[in-house]
């Protein structure tokens, strides 16, 4: 598995697998001079385990983040910082009777071909869910340093199964009820439809999927490394990194093609000697480079692959069909655990592009911090 690594300036290195020591993330590239504790990752590893137990899997381990290196003091020093969390509630024997049956779904089959059997298969192995720790724990300390510079990324729950958000909310909104609920939908009717889909799924022994959204407020304009590195493309392409990802949209997305120019065109107009866009079908995005207005991209998150009902699949073993029914802990719906981990790519993602487009210096001097402190005690 030879590309581990994301990003040219704030490079992130994502380990482990889903049943062996640990799984975490080393950053190389973070400025020197950032505050950062084990409290500021935590609390976004936290927001992977929704509180109802119905809904997501048995496998509810709390992921304790260790920080090993990379800062001094509670500063980030500008050295590769590296965090894990150990895997605890590992329980191996559920796989033993999949071990040449490939679940339906799942990478097992190419993996298998491709490393020629020696892939650690458990729990799906490197494919699992679980390597998302790493790129949580990556966009927790790229939103740190997003925080200093103004820009915030939010995302959460849009759709489940065939439950729609159709409101447009408030910032508040979004802030104060996405995490207020399991589904991570920051609207609560519309988050308890969500939920009962996924639990009428999961009796019937099957799950469901969703799109998760997210839009990130204060990008300066101009954020992007066009061609190959556009703003758009590289986002994408962390997103797409994210297992279960089957789609990803900015703006009216997919809705564009339908469209006349004149429908989908965002106008330019005048406002307090300033230029506005009037419109947002572009997603905050031209040309690969951010306009100036929220950046807005949607997760298309297929349903989760480990099923209990039967389907059918081959014994590799004899070469025979056979069936397989999946056992062991799994998500009915893993779109509400796919939230943070999308708004933590689009965090780590940013930062590298601001880095590399010269918006954020590699040293935080501490004029920078000191103002940025100086304005949240008067918040
Ligand atoms: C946070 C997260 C948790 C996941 N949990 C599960 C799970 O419990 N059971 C499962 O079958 N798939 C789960 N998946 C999805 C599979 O890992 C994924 O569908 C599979 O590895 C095949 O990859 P692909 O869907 O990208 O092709 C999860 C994905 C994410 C992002």
């Amino acid at each position: 598995m030879g590309s581990n690594s994301i990003g040219k300036e704030f490079v992130v290195t994502c380990f482990g697998e889903s049943h062996g020591r640990c799984v975490g993330a080393v950053i190389d590239g973070c400025p020197a001079g950032l505050p950062l504790t084990e409290e500021d990752i935590q609390k976004d590893l936290d927001k992977r385990l929704p509180p109802n137990r119905e809904i997501v899997s048995a496998r509810r381990e709390k992921d304790i983040v260790e920080i090993l290196s990379g800062t001094y003091e509670g500063f980030t020093t500008g050295a590769p910082i590296c965090a894990l969390v150990w895997n605890k509630q590992v329980i191996s024997g559920d796989y033993d009777s999949i071990r040449d049956k490939p679940r339906p779904g799942h990478a097992d089959y190419p993996a298998r071909i491709k490393y020629m059997g020696f892939n650690d298969y458990r729990g799906g192995g490197r494919f699992s869910g679980r390597i998302t720790v790493a790129f949580v724990i990556a966009g927790a300390v790229a939103k740190k340093l997003l925080d200093v510079f103004g820009v915030e990324v939010l995302a959460y729950t849009t759709e489940i199964g065939n439950v729609k958000l159709q409101a447009t909310l408030s910032l508040e909104d979004i802030r104060e009820n996405t995490y207020a609920n399991s589904v991570r939908c920051p609207d609560p009717d519309v988050a308890e439809a969500m939920e009962e889909t996924i639990l009428s799924a999961k009796k019937e022994g099957d799950s469901v999927g969703g799109i998760v959204e997210c839009v990130a407020f204060n990008l300066p304009v101009g954020v992007g490394e066009p061609i190959f590195d556009s703003l758009d493309a590289d986002i994408a392409k962390m997103l797409f990194d994210i297992p279960a990802v089957k789609g990803v949209e900015f703006g009216v997305g997919f809705e564009a093609a339908k469209m006349r120019g004149s429908e989908n065109n965002d106008p330019y107009v005048m406002s307090d000697d300033e230029t506005e866009l009037l419109n947002n079908n572009a997603g905050g995005v031209l040309g690969g480079l951010s306009s100036g207005v929220p950046l807005v991209v949607r997760v298309a998150v297929k349903p989760t692959p480990s099923i209990s009902k039967e389907q059918k699949t081959v014994d590799l073993s004899t070469m025979q069909e056979t069936t397989i029914s999946v056992k062991g802990r799994h998500d009915p719906c893993v779109v509400p655990k796919a939230v943070p981990v999308v708004e933590a790519s689009v965090a780590a993602v940013l930062v590298d592009q601001l880095i590399r487009g010269g918006f954020i210096p590699k040293v935080l001097g501490v004029e920078a911090i000191g103002e940025y402190y100086d304005i949240k005690e008067e918040d």
